[in-house]
């Protein structure tokens, strides 16, 4: 691509959820300076979790990238060796991850980008080594139901990061009898996002359940993963991990 024409990628608007440099001091502009700092802890919290599963790399691994945006994770993994399919359900977003990658000359026989709304996700059973399956859960209308797809999918390691809401109290509710009452600590909010149109990072259909953390772990297991957790994250991570209003789950099949 020539100069002009990466010029004219990162300036065209809007801005971009990642900072990709594309040579000649060409950078897409982000969106937000936090993002820069929630990507910085994220990476700090999920490297180490990948380097200790996979201690000589991901050659040979096969990984999925779900609600990819940008691309930006399906490059990383690539970049540790890994085959990668990124989807998401924006064009405009699949389009942005293929323009980088054409930038950065990554091999298409190892990285693959594709609009795909993730409910209609028909790849094999067991088929990904790793699936990541960040800034999702809490776009969506049917969180559980993605979460079985996840778990149909993976063969070994998912890692969720999601919103969360502050709920840390269980919520009552009546069932059925007069005098029964349930005590729940896994809940969720409904959220109605309005911005579908004009936010590339936004949900796909308007309707969002946000969970709490109690709701992930719960859901994560009862799909089936054998051992669910949440990874803690150091002092000086962004404060929305810090403070619990988002965390990064691992669940292995
Ligand atoms: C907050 S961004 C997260 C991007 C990236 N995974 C990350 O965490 O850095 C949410 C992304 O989910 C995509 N998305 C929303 N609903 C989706 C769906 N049903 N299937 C696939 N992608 C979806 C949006 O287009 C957007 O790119």
């Amino acid at each position: 691509m020539t100069k002009e024409e990466r010029s004219k990628l990162a300036g065209t608007p809007p801005a971009w959820m990642y900072e990709f440099d594309l040579g000649d001091g060409i950078v897409t502009p982000l969106l937000t300076e936090e993002l820069r700092e929630i990507h910085r802890t994220r990476e700090r919290m999920i490297v180490p979790v990948i380097e200790d599963f996979w201690p000589n790399g991901l050659e040979g691994q096969k990984c999925l990238d779900v609600a990819c945006n940008e691309g930006y994770f399906s490059f990383f993994l690539y970049q540790r060796g890994a085959t990668v399919k990124g989807i998401d359900a924006r064009e405009f977003n699949i389009n942005r991850a293929k323009a980088v990658q054409r930038v950065y000359g990554y091999d298409s026989s190892r990285l693959t980008f594709s609009t795909q709304d993730f409910f209609f996700n028909q790849d094999p059973t067991n088929h990904y080594d790793l699936t990541l399956f960040l800034g999702l859960l809490y776009h969506l209308e049917n969180p559980m139901g993605a979460i079985r797809i996840l778990y149909r999918l993976t063969k070994r390691l998912c890692v969720v990061e999601t919103q969360l809401t502050r709920q840390q109290e269980p919520i009552y509710s009546g069932w059925g009898e007069t005098s029964k009452t349930l005590e729940l600590p896994a809940s969720m909010g409904l959220y109605e996002e309005t911005d579908m149109d004009e936010n590339n990072l936004a949900a796909h259909k308007s309707l969002s359940f946000i969970p709490n953390a109690v709701a992930v772990k719960k859901m994560l297991s009862s799909v089936g993963f054998s051992k669910v957790w949440q990874i803690t994250p150091s002092p000086d991570s962004n404060q929305q991990y810090v403070n619990n209003d988002r965390g990064i789950f691992l669940a292995l099949k």
